[in-house]
């Protein structure tokens, strides 16, 4: 019984010790609890059995045209108007919702094991997080902020302006209930993760002792190592003002950065193209929520082959600010600007930043391998060799909106 080579007296002195240890700690009252439970044996996930409980609507589907406009329900749990999405390329690796408050309203408390990061869509406002109530820190946003509440830290988030705020958060939730599926430990843990936050007073500020040179484990195989700048913080005043790095690999005057939030596991990017221009078309693993934050354009999915024409699955997305989009699990994606300015989006995903994950797509080696051209076995496609009907879909829109094509 004792394989472990434990003598049986030795085994009860220790439980005998831990019964004493919990005594003299009066084990504290057991929380409100979460009263959802997981269905066995389901087809469906946990996560998707946890979303049809939580009251609000589920967006589902390629994309969604404008998270700005999407219908929101009050969502109990937040104490907000709410609506959680569930896009087709995220495969149960990451999720997002929107939420609004009102003019003066403010969120109840969450916390929870998940990470998220969250980005201002529109208005402007207050969040405080905290271990404990003595030791709170508080800081601003507005439309353009992007934060990320450390791993289950409190939080809780007020609207401080005249008109409604509207924030998007991208989330590893679906990940976390699907392996635990148990709502009561990602919901009412007490564990505090002093690792990643430990109350330190510029966390939520943005200065240049933030700004890691060199790539992040994603971008190491990709020649580029050394070339990127990657912002470690827990605030982002306004993603619209960082500067960006040229990134020639991706696309054709395309400039970019990455940001990893609050020592986060998740790893957000920013991406933006110049006007008559679009990026090369690539593939990778499932995930990576595509938010675009300016400009107007399209971008193509597709399944299996090289070439868009010829592939047995074909998704277009037209796109504006506010659209979100997830490109599917090792599918084809090429994003086009089509319209007057430059387009940029923003881009978070489940893995792939900080710390290096090798598991499905996210982080691992076919990100990895984002740069390599197909030809060399990686999952790139170098201009020369795209589809013609691509190059020729592009002109189309362009003339379309009279404007002049950027690219040779
Ligand atoms: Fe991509």
């Amino acid at each position: 019984m004792f394989a472990l080579g434990f003598g049986v007296t030795a085994v009860e002195s220790i439980l005998d010790s831990v019964a004493l240890a919990q005594k003299k700690k009066r084990v504290r009252a057991a929380p409100a609890g979460e009263a959802f439970r997981v269905e066995p044996f389901s087809e469906q996930t946990p996560y998707e059995q946890w979303m049809a409980k939580e009251g609000v609507p589920i967006h589902t589907g390629y994309y969604i045209r404008d998270v700005r406009a999407l219908e929101l329900k009050p969502w109990p749990r937040l104490g907000a108007r709410a609506a959680l999405i569930d896009l087709q390329g995220a495969e149960g690796t990451d999720g997002a919702y929107v939420f609004e408050l009102a003019p003066g309203a403010r969120t109840a408390p969450q916390r929870y094991l998940f990470e998220e990061g969250l980005y201002i869509l529109e208005g402007e406002g207050e969040t405080a997080v905290w271990h404990d109530e003595g030791n709170k820190q508080t800081f601003r946003w507005q439309k353009g902020s992007l934060f990320s509440p450390p791993l289950n830290v409190w939080r809780q988030h007020f609207n401080r302006g005249r008109t409604p705020a509207r924030l998007l958060s991208v989330n590893d939730a679906p990940l976390v209930l699907d392996l635990f599926h148990s709502a009561d430990f990602v919901f009412n843990n007490d564990f505090v993760f002093r690792d990643r936050y430990n109350n330190e007073p510029d966390f939520f500020s943005l200065n240049p002792s933030k700004l890691r040179s060199g790539g992040t484990a994603a971008t190491f195989g990709e020649g580029e190592r050394g070339a990127a700048n990657i912002w470690d913080t827990g605030f982002i005043p306004d993603i619209h003002r960082l500067e960006l790095y040229e990134a020639r690999s991706r696309g054709l005057r395309n400039k970019s950065l990455e940001m990893v939030l609050s020592d986060n596991a998740m790893q957000v990017h920013v991406s933006e193209f110049e006007v008559g221009t679009y990026k090369r078309a690539h593939r990778h693993g499932p995930g990576s929520h595509v938010l675009v934050l300016g400009g107007v354009g399209y971008s193509l999915m597709w399944t299996d082959v090289t070439r868009y024409s010829e592939a047995p699955r074909q998704v277009r997305v037209d796109w504006t600010e506010g659209s979100l989009f997830v490109p599917p699990d090792r599918w084809f994606h090429q994003h086009f600007n089509a319209g007057p300015t430059p387009a940029k989006y923003m881009a978070t995903t489940w893995i792939g930043g900080k710390y290096f994950v090798k598991a499905l797509g996210g982080g691992g080696r076919t990100h990895r391998l984002n740069t390599v051209s197909t030809k060399r076995g990686g999952n790139m496609i170098d201009y020369p060799d795209e589809d013609p009907a691509v190059r020729a879909i592009f002109e189309e829109e362009l003339k379309k909106k009279g404007v002049k094509i950027g690219m040779p």
